[in-house]
């Protein structure tokens, strides 16, 4: 991963075409993206199933771009072998799927993966405190997860900030990643609160041109990094 100075997209492939991932992929690419987010999710833990272990293992074999794979799954721990043998480089787990979250974060460790912990919007980041020194990064939902296209939920952003201002007292600095809503008009607030990874899926597989739609992000984080306080 990038310094935690800089801020990188993170596009979704939850709002793009399945029939046609590859293509979507080398859209991305050709935007600059060094980041591809395949949101997982079981029918359980959200109210939607998406994508498994072998569409990991074929975005594998299709791109060099890191895979940042979120899981949307009860009890986690079952399947982080299965998606890090798939070829996950990132694998982040919601802290509401399961009692073992410190287990959890060690597994995907054991693997060599980065390992993230996640938070729903109804969730404080208060409850990461035992589990922040061992994590790479931190997810922070701004919709509530199960589907694309949401609005971004505000609160967010004090959220952000908070895991920038508690990172300062751990020797490990985990970066900061938020997913939903993220476009044009929500770019620039959560970068400036401390956001270093931004997952976006229809503001760029929904636009007519999504290496362009990468671009434009990119410039927009870039600008609000310079008005970090
Ligand atoms: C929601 C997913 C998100 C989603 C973001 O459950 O975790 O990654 O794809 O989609 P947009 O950018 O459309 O809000
Ligand atoms: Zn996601």
């Amino acid at each position: 991963m990038a310094s935690a100075s800089s801020v990188e997209i993170a596009p979704s492939i939850l709002a793009a075409d399945f029939a046609t991932l590859g293509d979507a992929i080398h859209a991305v690419e050709r935007g600059g993206a060094r980041i591809l987010h395949v949101d997982v999710m079981d029918g359980h833990f959200v109210p939607n199933i998406s994508i498994g272990v072998p569409v990991v293992a074929s975005l594998r074999k299709a791109t060099q771009l890191t895979l940042d794979v979120h899981l949307m799954i009860e009890s986690p721990e079952r399947y982080i072998d299965a998606f890090a043998e798939a070829g996950a480089d990132m694998i982040s787990v919601h802290q509401e799927a399961t009692p073992h979250l410190h287990r959890a974060v060690h597994a995907i460790r054991e693997h060599g993966r980065k390992a993230g912990v996640v938070v729903n919007p109804g969730t404080p980041v208060s409850t990461l405190t035992e589990v922040l020194p061992e994590v790479d990064y931190v997810l922070v939902m701004s919709v509530n997860p199960g589907f694309g296209g949401q609005s971004f939920i505000p609160g967010a952003i004090d959220k952000i900030a908070q895991l920038r201002q508690m990172r300062s007292g751990y020797t490990q600095a985990f970066r900061i990643e938020v997913d939903g809503g993220i476009g044009p008009g929500t770019v620039a607030s959560v970068v400036r609160a401390g956001a270093e990874i931004l997952v976006a899926g229809t503001s760029v597989f929904r636009s007519p041109d999504p290496a362009s739609a990468v671009r434009e992000l990119q410039r927009l984080a870039s600008e609000a990094v310079l008005q970090r306080a």
